[in-house]
């Protein structure tokens, strides 16, 4: 198939090369994207060189089976509707269009149904959204979910590039704050994106309203606290959630063990043991007072980007492919 990658020689979009490289989808054609300071820029795709071209509207216009977009809300504002007008389907990672009533906000895993016979954006769910909704899948397929609470540790490169060059620095000697709000050097910032008048942040109400919309249950309370920490790749989360009626910890360790693509470990399971992988780890299950509580570490570049656009092409393709 034909495929554009759009954002190509950032984190994320250099993941989704990666990610697709190690797939086992065919791919005929493979176009990459950037701004006009990266054209020229070499990538190897399966032990092919492939160089970086300006991203133009005419672009959009061609035939293409899928872009996959990660440059940005506003280059996907500008560019991933006309790609849909033109009849290509778009996997877009940023947060343009998440919340769009008639777009739909995929993790495949959970909600893939609603790709049938879909065409046009595809919004991909925020990285910390992505891996909770992974790890609750399980217990939300048996149980009701009442409330959710929790904190994230997020690591820089959720802020791409600029967010890891910040840590180097930093690491490096240089104090420069640029593109978090404070030092991230040996410290710990409890606040990621923009403060709402409600005291929440943007960020913060992404994993509330993409948790309701991705459950398709508009009844379930998330109470979240976004948090950056000095680490590279991995956000991790610490999760506490009642559920309605009677439950036993046993059958809630099942669910989770049961969920697709997602793992239980009994031992302690940090960012550094799980970066790389394309599973989520849920550990230290336990519970008190009617209210459960869990760990759970994700790349968030592959889990929480990379992986799910390309789970979300291959499963698109799985249920539409015929009728591209
Ligand atoms: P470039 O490297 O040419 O700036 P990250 O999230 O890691 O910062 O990466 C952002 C990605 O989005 C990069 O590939 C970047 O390309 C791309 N990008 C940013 N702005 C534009 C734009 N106006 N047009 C096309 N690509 C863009």
């Amino acid at each position: 198939m034909k495929i554009g990658i759009v954002g190509a020689t950032g984190e994320v979009g250099r993941m989704m090369v990666k990610v697709l490289d190690e797939s086992r989808i065919k791919v005929d054609e493979l176009r990459l994207f950037a701004s006009r300071r990266s054209v020229g820029k070499e990538v190897i795709f399966r032990n092919i060189s492939y160089f970086v071209e300006e991203l133009t509207e005419e672009v959009m216009k061609e035939k293409f089976d899928y872009f996959l977009f990660s440059a940005g809300s506003e280059v996907s504002k500008k560019y991933a509707p006309i790609a849909a007008e033109y009849g290509n389907t778009v996997i877009d990672n940023s947060s343009a269009f998440r919340m769009y009533e008639n777009i739909p906000l995929v993790i495949p895993e959970i909600n893939s149904y609603v790709l049938k016979d879909y065409r046009g954006i595809i919004a991909n769910p925020n990285c910390s959204t992505i891996q909770m909704l992974l790890a609750l899948n399980g217990i939300k397929n048996k149980y009701t979910l009442k409330k959710i609470f929790v904190s994230t540790y997020q690591s820089v490169s959720g802020a791409g590039n600029k967010g890891i060059k910040e840590l180097q620095n930093q690491e490096n000697g240089n104090s420069e704050v640029k593109n978090f709000s404070k030092k991230i050097k040996n410290n710990i910032i409890p606040i990621i994106g923009n403060l709402l008048e409600t005291g929440y942040t943007d960020e913060e109400m992404k994993m509330v309203n993409e948790t309701r919309k991705i459950f398709d249950d508009y009844s379930i309370e998330v109470f979240p606290t976004t948090v950056r920490v000095p680490v590279y790749y991995c956000h991790s989360e610490t999760v506490t959630f009642e559920v309605a009626g009677d439950y036993e910890l046993k059958d809630i360790r099942n669910c989770i063990e049961d969920t697709e693509d997602v793992r239980y470990d009994d031992g302690i399971v940090t960012p550094d043991d799980v970066a790389g992988s394309d599973i989520t780890v849920v550990s230290r299950l336990r519970e008190i007072s009617g209210f459960v509580s869990f760990w759970v570490v994700a790349d968030n570049i592959r889990v929480g980007a990379a992986t799910n656009a390309v789970r979300i092409l291959k499963k698109h393709y799985e249920i539409n492919g015929d009728n591209l």
